[in-house]
């Protein structure tokens, strides 16, 4: 009795609780707690080693591992993106949506980076044949490009201490199961002892890492929240399955800037750059039209000018509909309910369907101005000027506030000529081309 003992463990914080409850009593999160077994013996193994450790002064401390510049993945945006190439010992993380070229891209990594290394690419989802023909489709077949398909961890652990390869890709974590835990590959004990010996492994050894991660309904990395803390730096890949283009968003980094992306097109050969974004999102947009507006996006040091679209019909529903591509629903009403209060549109009896052209997700406030005056473009039949572009966060009274790298946004808008770019009033930018708003009434006259 009591062997095999279950506890219920948190999904967004990772804290293990005796006895179920509504929410987490370490981070306080609602409905987070599953179910897992847990088997005694090892279940609170400790990854870390018991050598004996003693502190030294940050002045004394040798140039390590971690510090032996950079390897490049071969891809140039990828390397900006990443900071300037893959550090010794680095762990990354990528997830995406099934289909959208996680495999595909690590296999062109990894056969980019054989050419200088030994590399060791894990599947535990695909046969070694699989990679076989992935390989010869994107003529990534290399001789220091070791493939091993296999879901039990300690025998990836056997073969990785075995060949010793430099970069590793483990494809992916919640296929892979540990042996010691009797809980379901993809369970959140598992994700936790695997992603926690690899990292350990990755930075003793100074082995690269990258881990592929599966993403649930909602888009966000399936597991604990504690992989994401973990892991040195979390990518994302996004994009529309059916589009050819996708986007690589740098969400977290330890050793670079985060919030760059880039931008790949996929084709039969696989993935290929594309160095210019901007003009590749501008080449299909269509001219004079409402309710299409350029929003130049940026997290990063790296602007792109997107295209977002909104379309305002009247409803013939009892409740009008909401829907929207690439941001969140919520900020949509919120931008409604200011676009009714202030400027006087009655949005009640109208459906609004907003798409950010490109297959990407944006978070950054900066995109509540554009987004605002396209619906108003749309709501009013009236195309905005083709060169003109916009970007600032809104506040709730319609008040049109600041955002970070306004420099660098301004800057990418110009080099494709565009001539009215409405930027936030408070920002102490001038020039030819600027348009400043202090809310959302100055905003629309600009475009009416
Ligand atoms: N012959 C081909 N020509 C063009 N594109 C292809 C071809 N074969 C596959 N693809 C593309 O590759 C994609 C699958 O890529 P990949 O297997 O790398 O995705 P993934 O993100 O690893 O998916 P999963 O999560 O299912 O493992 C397909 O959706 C398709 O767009
Ligand atoms: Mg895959």
């Amino acid at each position: 009795m009591g062997k095999n003992k279950t506890f219920f463990v948190c999904l967004e914080c990772g804290y293990s609780h005796p006895t179920w409850s509504g929410k987490c009593m370490s981070c306080g999160s609602w409905n987070t707690l599953v179910e897992e077994k847990k088997n005694q013996k090892n279940s609170n193994k400790n990854f870390r080693s018991k050598e004996k450790i003693s502190p030294v002064s940050i002045t004394k401390i040798e140039k390590g591992k971690g510090s032996e510049g950079r390897l490049s993945t071969g891809i140039k945006t990828l390397d900006e993106a990443v900071g300037g190439g893959i550090v010794k010992g680095q762990v990354i993380l990528i997830s995406g949506q099934p289909g959208i070229g996680k495999s595909t891209l690590l296999l062109q990594v990894t056969s980019n980076i054989a050419d200088r290394k030994k590399v060791l690419y894990v599947t535990a989802e695909e046969s070694v044949n699989q990679i076989y023909l992935r390989g010869s489709r994107i003529k990534g077949l290399k001789d220091n490009l070791f493939v091993v398909s296999e879901t039990n961890f300690e025998i990836i652990l056997e073969v990785i201490s075995e060949l010793k390869p430099e970069f590793l890709v483990l494809d992916s974590i919640q296929t892979v199961y540990s042996e010691n835990l009797e809980s379901a590959a993809g369970s959140v004990s598992q994700v936790r002892e695997i992603s926690g010996k690899i990292t350990e492994i990755a930075k003793k050894e100074g082995i690269s890492v990258v881990i592929v991660g599966q993403v649930t309904k909602e888009g966000s990395i399936a597991g604990p929240k504690v992989l994401e803390h973990i892991v040195d730096t979390v990518v994302q890949f996004e994009g529309e399955r059916g589009h050819a283009y996708r986007v690589l968003k740098v969400v977290k980094n330890r050793f670079g800037p985060s919030g760059e992306i880039a931008v790949f097109s996929m084709n039969d050969s696989g993935l290929t750059e594309v160095e210019n974004p901007s003009s590749i999102f501008l080449l299909e947009r269509p001219e004079d039209v409402a309710g299409s507006i350029i929003f130049p996006y940026t997290e990063g040091s790296k602007p792109v000018l997107i295209e977002i679209q909104a379309l305002v019909s009247k409803t013939f529903y009892p409740v009008p509909q909401r829907k929207t591509q690439g941001v969140d629903i919520n900020r949509l009403s919120i931008i409604t309910a200011i676009l009714e209060k202030e400027v006087g549109l009655n949005l009640r009896d109208k459906d609004i369907f907003i798409n950010v052209v490109g297959g990407l997700y944006i978070k950054e406030p900066a995109l509540d101005l554009p987004l605002a005056l396209a619906v108003f473009s749309s709501y009013r039949n009236k195309p905005i000027h083709s060169r003109l572009a916009a970007f600032g966060e809104l506040g709730l009274t319609g008040e049109i506030r600041s955002v970070h790298f306004t420099e660098h946004r301004i800057k990418e808008a110009e080099k494709f000529g565009f001539d009215k770019i409405l930027i936030p009033f408070s920002k102490d930018v001038n020039g030819k081309n600027i348009i400043k708003v202090k809310n959302i009434k100055d905003a629309v006259k600009v475009i009416q």
